[in-house]
């Protein structure tokens, strides 16, 4: 019996012709001494039929038949009584009237049924069988072509697939890094890449000229719905162009992609927002643009303020924002009590509030309010009847911080309708940002990205006033990618590394020695990009969580279900690397 079709090929116009499917048994009925089985394979259902007036012989097998029974089937497709069709499914026309059944492999009582969501971490210590569930075999099938449109662009436009190493150094910038030690050199360790960032860059000193990959990376860093330990990237590096260069073959891919994968055509070119226009309306620098709800400024107003809390966030250097929530105004005090505890879950010190509810101002706080701080609220903010304005006064990060949390968290009670594909090329970046507590200038994004020219003298004098050559690619809310210009001149690298960074020359030499040296004979102008696969499709799916669309991820907590890893070794193993184990400390 060899197999003619998939289940999900049959129609109409087979009706009448001899077809052999397999696969599994998806579901059984015994309706009137005549057996229906639902029989499913990665790419769809049929509806076979076991009768005995037929055939008496396979009728009978059939009644072994259980869910996930692996068998195969050749039979007469036939159109279903009228009544019976079934217009949900592509096949739901026709049947396939058996004539002969091979049972090819028996199953155990699955865990749970192939039409039912368990719990997750049952699925993922079965993923095997939760792949076969025909939502996850749709998603591998998406991933599959993404993969495949991406290779056949990059082709097109005269890229070169290059594969770069997994074993590499370990780079302590960025997210930590998996560690793998090094047998025969002992006391030595590989790192896992966090990306083939450095790779890439040598390549277009190699004169590459275009290189891609569909690269894995690691990083061990705490995990969320969209981050896993080991993830993938659409990489890519070019030379001799300039960021416009870039928008254009990424929206080309993007384009490519939906129509591939959705049959859809997004417009280009995409809409661009400077880093701090993001930070200002949005609150982040990966907006979700679909709908408003932007943060408006009122730290002018409030300078003067008898309110003491906007009042001494004033005073020392901080800032005074609110959003307004349109339609909120009937949350009742216990739902503003819960905002504000979700508001100090992302680091506010309270959550002012005014509610506007049968013609009047509803707060603990208006009182303290002048008639001029009043009009301002009123026209910055739009105020009209039904309105919920939520402040934050603090530090400027912290208060872009929380409103731009809050923002979601408020379209999402409001259950704003949030449909289409903003896509936005966030720019502008500042190329050095400064940490506080270590009092350190450090990369916004990696050390190699290009000052924007015009800003290089402020290198010297103000650093985190100097814009880099860095882009995000940004979809719906999502961070899809980013990239950057990169610097190709020896002495502006070391001068970053050295002057700005403060990393000693023999530390620099040591972690970047290669890199330095490799510039110094003829490194092109050059800038790439990297877009997460994983994030990509998740999107592409309409799934929140990028464990959807990995054919074997890990759990929130960095562990395989299925192989349970990662695991102890043998005592032997560790004293081959030379390594021993300090659990308590
Ligand atoms: P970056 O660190 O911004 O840039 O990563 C690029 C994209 O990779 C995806 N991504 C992840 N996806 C899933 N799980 C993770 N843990 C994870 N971390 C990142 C995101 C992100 O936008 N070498 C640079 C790129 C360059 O400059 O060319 C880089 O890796 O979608
Ligand atoms: P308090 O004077 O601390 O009782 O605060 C008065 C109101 O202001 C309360 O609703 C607090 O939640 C809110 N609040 C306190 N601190 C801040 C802040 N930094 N930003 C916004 N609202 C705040």
């Amino acid at each position: 019996m060899k197999r003619t079709h998939h289940c999900n090929e049959l129609r109409a116009q087979h009706v009448g012709q001899k077809a052999s499917l397999a696969g599994w048994v998806h579901a059984r009925r015994d309706l009137g001494g005549i057996v229906f089985i639902e029989l499913r394979d990665r790419e769809g259902n049929t509806q076979v039929v076991f009768d005995p007036q037929h055939n008496k012989s396979s009728w009978e097998l059939a009644q072994s038949l259980r869910s996930e029974y692996v068998v195969a089937v050749e039979g007469v497709v036939r159109q279903r009584p009228e009544g019976t069709v079934n217009p949900k499914l592509p096949t739901g026309e026709v049947e396939l009237l058996v004539h002969q059944l091979a049972i090819l492999n028996a199953s155990e009582t699955p865990p749970f049924q192939m039409d039912e969501l368990a719990n997750e971490d049952l699925r993922l210590q079965y993923r095997y069988l939760d792949l076969r569930r025909p939502a996850m075999a749709k998603n591998l099938i998406l991933r599959h072509k993404v993969a495949k449109v991406t290779r056949d662009y990059f082709d097109a436009n005269r890229f070169l697939e290059v594969e770069t190493p997994i074993l590499f150094k370990s780079t302590p910038e960025g997210a930590r890094e998996y560690l793998v030690p090094a047998r025969v050199n002992p006391g030595k360790f590989f790192a896992l890449p966090q990306s083939p960032q450095q790779f890439k860059q040598m390549l277009m000193v190699s004169g590459v000229d275009r290189y891609f990959q569909i690269a894995k990376c690691f990083r061990d860093e705490d995990l969320r719905a969209d981050r896993q330990p080991e993830f993938t990237q659409i990489d890519l590096e070019m030379s001799f162009i300039d960021r416009e260069d870039m928008y254009a073959m990424i929206e080309g891919l993007l384009v490519a992609v939906w129509q591939a994968a959705r049959g859809e055509k997004i417009p280009t070119p995409f809409p661009r927002m400077p880093y701090i226009e993001a930070m200002e309306r949005y609150g982040v620098d990966k907006p979700d643009t679909r709908f408003g709800i932007e943060l408006v400024d009122l730290t002018k107003d409030f300078a003067t303020s008898s309110f003491k809390v906007f009042r001494s966030a004033v005073d020392t250097g901080g800032v005074v924002k609110a959003i307004n929530a349109k339609g909120l105004a009937c949350a009742t005090q216990g739902q503003i009590e819960q905002l504000t505890e979700t508001a100090k879950s992302f680091g506010a010190k309270g959550l002012a509030y005014i509610k506007v509810e049968a013609g009047e101002w509803k707060s603990p706080i208006v009182k303290f309010f002048s008639d001029s701080e009043k009009a301002a609220l009123t026209s910055k903010l739009k105020i009209e009847e039904g309105d919920l304005i939520l402040f934050a006064a603090d530090k400027r990060e912290v208060a872009w911080d929380v409103l731009g949390r809050m923002r979601l968290v408020v379209a999402e009670q409001l259950k704003i309708e949030r449909t289409g594909w903003n896509f936005l090329w966030v720019v502008d970046f500042p190329l050095i940002s400064f940490d506080k507590d270590r009092n350190q200038y450090y990369s916004t994004h990696h050390p190699f990205t290009a000052p924007v020219a015009e800003d290089i003298p402020l290198l010297a004098t103000d650093p985190t006033k100097v814009r880099g050559q860095h882009y995000d690619v940004v979809l719906n809310g999502v961070e899809l990618g980013g990239g950057s210009i990169r610097i190709h001149q020896p002495d502006v690298q070391k001068k970053i590394f050295e002057e700005v960074l403060r990393i000693p020359a023999d530390v620099a030499e040591n972690r970047f020695g290669y890199m330095l040296q490799a510039f110094r004979y003829g490194a092109p102008p050059h800038g790439g990009i990297a877009l997460g696969l994983d994030r990509l499709c998740a999107i592409l799916c309409g799934s929140a969580n990028i464990r959807d669309v990995i054919a074997f991820p890990k759990t929130a907590k960095a562990v395989d279900l299925m192989t349970n890893s990662p695991a102890e070794v043998e005592p032997k193993q560790l004293r081959d690397l030379h390594i021993k184990l300090d659990l308590e400390a």
